[in-house]
């Protein structure tokens, strides 16, 4: 692993003079970000450290859940499933059952996979059901309401992560989610922030039944938010297995649901979702290995052919976010995201080329066409790379876990935009995701993320919708080296990216790499978004000079990332523009 070598001189003092107790957070206060000096990444609180388990996740209380389970001798794999449930009642603007996600595990005896449980189009679903008579995108239908609704993947995907890799008995890995929902839950500054935001959607979109979210005065920090009809479920879910989610009262609810706002989803498609478990993707980054994942996310695609292409690159040389940098790493996800445009969609519906677009040659040719000059290629002049086979057929969240034994899970979970559809199972009291949105409604008709797909990427009854998530491990020398993800749509693939350049090019620790400001590109629309802080005025300009259009963007993603130390400790990163929290023992 990097050495520290290349910290600025104030990070270093700061994690010298702040040195953390063991598994806490020593120096909570957060700084602001300030645009960095040149070359440096900026200082940030210091990380967690833990000396045994560690996990990562959007929530404080979530994480808790997490180390407890940990702590009473469940593994990675168990805290992940109580994290997941946990992470449904603490944080609803993307934590989840009614939703689905990614998993990428390594365990101790260095055995890699994935799981896919992700949301999957309900079988009345068909590719043009979001457009008018004339064959446009009628707007809002993809997005909002039960229509937007995909077949749920949560529960049936614990139950498959608890069945092959857990431990500890399911009841006791769901008893905290059900405790919480049914006390109720202090809110956090933000959480009331959105809640209060959406109200005008939750009553559109749950007419004559108000879910528990609404209220006629604002929600306060503070305030307690109890799920009453989410225990209820949760405690099915508990005694029933994945049973008491896609069966008996609660589909009965969830289909009344369905029926009452127009969605497709049957008790058929309830009874045929099944998680899978796939190969994971690997690739290598400057002597580490890269584990992440395959189709149907776009991520770990797209992940690996910006690491190849920038591969070549000195970018410790070159400096922290200097014009020169930045204009290879724009590049290198501007090809990546053209690509995943045309190519990317569920691999079980349509031959997905991911061979061939993980060649290297492929990827140094794609590479060639970048200037020398620091010049922007223009996306209008850019498209997907030629030649391939092309076989026709803000809100998300990211918990990351290692524990004691070295078994390492890395999940992004998701409802798709915040709160999901905003549809709440009346009687069920949880949220349905949005996860239609993720399909292509119309080829080269932009998302609510402004990505643009094809055919690889229509609707079909039981397809899934190609996804960003992008949950990653890196290992060295076969040794677990970094856990890292974050949501954040169409983002997803660059933070993650970001994440890992920070810690192998510009030696920073996990905190630092969390809480780095910073930049995106997606090919379309043809900008640089830039958060607060992530360019000097004068690298703007530059770029600006060069036809990069940078855009100034509301910060974004929420970045999370265990570090494991030389001395086998476990660094914990948690995103300072959330709640996120790192808690370990
Ligand atoms: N719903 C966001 C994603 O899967 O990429």
């Amino acid at each position: 692993m990097h050495t520290i070598s290349r910290f600025s001189a104030a990070a270093m003092l700061l994690a010298t003079l702040a040195g953390p107790a063991l598994g806490q957070r020593a120096a909570p206060a957060r700084p602001t970000p300030s645009a960095p000096a040149k070359d440096q990444l900026p200082p940030a609180a210091a990380p967690v450290v833990a000396r045994h388990a560690l996990v990562v996740s959007a929530h404080p209380t979530a994480s808790q859940v997490g180390r407890d389970i940990m702590q009473q001798g469940g593994n990675a794999y168990d805290a992940a499933v109580a994290v997941q449930f946990a992470l449904a009642v603490v944080l609803p603007v993307a934590g989840n059952v009614g939703g689905g996600g990614f998993i990428v595990y390594r365990d101790h005896t260095r055995t890699a996979g994935t799981l896919d449980f992700r949301e999957t189009a309900p079988a009345a679903a068909s590719r043009d059901m979001y457009l008018d008579a004339s064959g446009n995108v009628v707007p809002g239908r993809s997005t909002a309401g039960a229509l937007a609704v995909g077949t749920p993947g949560t529960v049936a995907g614990m139950a498959a992560l608890h069945k092959k890799l857990g431990k500890m008995p399911w009841a006791k890995l769901v008893a905290p989610a059900v405790r919480l929902a049914a006390r109720g839950v202090a809110l956090t500054e933000k959480e009331a922030a959105g809640l209060n935001r959406t109200q005008a959607d939750f009553m559109k979109y749950n007419p004559g039944s108000p879910p528990v979210f609404v209220r006629p005065t604002p929600w306060q920090k503070g305030d307690t938010l109890r799920q009453p009809e989410l225990a209820t479920v949760l405690q099915r879910v508990q005694d029933q297995g994945r049973a008491g989610f896609y069966q008996g009262r609660t589909a009965e609810l969830l289909l009344a649901e369905m029926k009452k706002g127009g969605g497709l989803i049957t008790q058929q498609d309830l009874n045929g979702y099944q998680p899978k478990w796939r190969d994971p993707l690997r690739g290598t980054y400057r002597g580490y290995d890269v584990i992440t994942m395959p189709p149907p996310s776009s991520g770990g695609v797209a992940l690996l052919q910006i690491l190849q292409t920038l591969e070549p690159y000195d970018l410790g040389q070159l400096g922290y976010h200097t014009p020169a940098a930045v204009a290879l790493i724009t590049e290198a996800e501007r090809r990546a995201y053209a690509d995943r445009a045309t190519y990317l969609g569920d691999p079980d519906f349509g031959k997905v080329p991911v061979s061939q677009l993980l060649e290297k040659s492929y990827n140094k040719q794609r590479g060639a066409t970048i200037r020398p000059d620091g010049q922007a290629t223009p996306s209008t002049a850019l498209t997907a790379g030629p030649g391939l086979p092309r076989y026709e057929s803000d809100q998300t969240t990211h918990y990351d876990i290692v524990d004691a034994q070295g078994n390492a899970v890395s999940c992004t979970t998701t409802l798709n935009g915040a709160y999901g559809s905003k549809v709440v199972v009346a009687g069920a009291g949880f949220l349905l995701n949005n996860e239609m949105d993720d399909f292509s409604s119309k080829a080269g008709v932009p998302n609510m993320f402004g990505l643009v797909g094809g055919t690889a990427n229509a609707i079909a009854p039981g397809k899934r919708m190609l996804s960003s998530m992008t949950p990653t491990i890196l290992t060295r020398g076969g040794k677990l080296a970094l856990v890292t993800g974050s949501p954040g749509g169409s983002t997803i693939i660059t933070n993650v990216l970001q994440s890992i350049l920070a810690v192998v090019d510009y030696g920073a620790n996990a905190e630092q790499a969390a809480a780095a400001p910073r930049l995106h590109h997606q090919w379309l629309p043809d900008q640089l978004d830039v958060e607060a802080g992530a360019l000097t005025p004068a690298a703007e300009q530059t770029l600006q000079q060069k036809g990069f259009n940078p855009k100034p963007r509301n910060a974004w993603g929420r970045l999370e990332l265990i570090r494991v130390l030389p001395n086998g400790q476990l660094e914990g990163g948690a995103d300072p523009r959330g709640d996120d929290a790192a808690v370990g023992y």
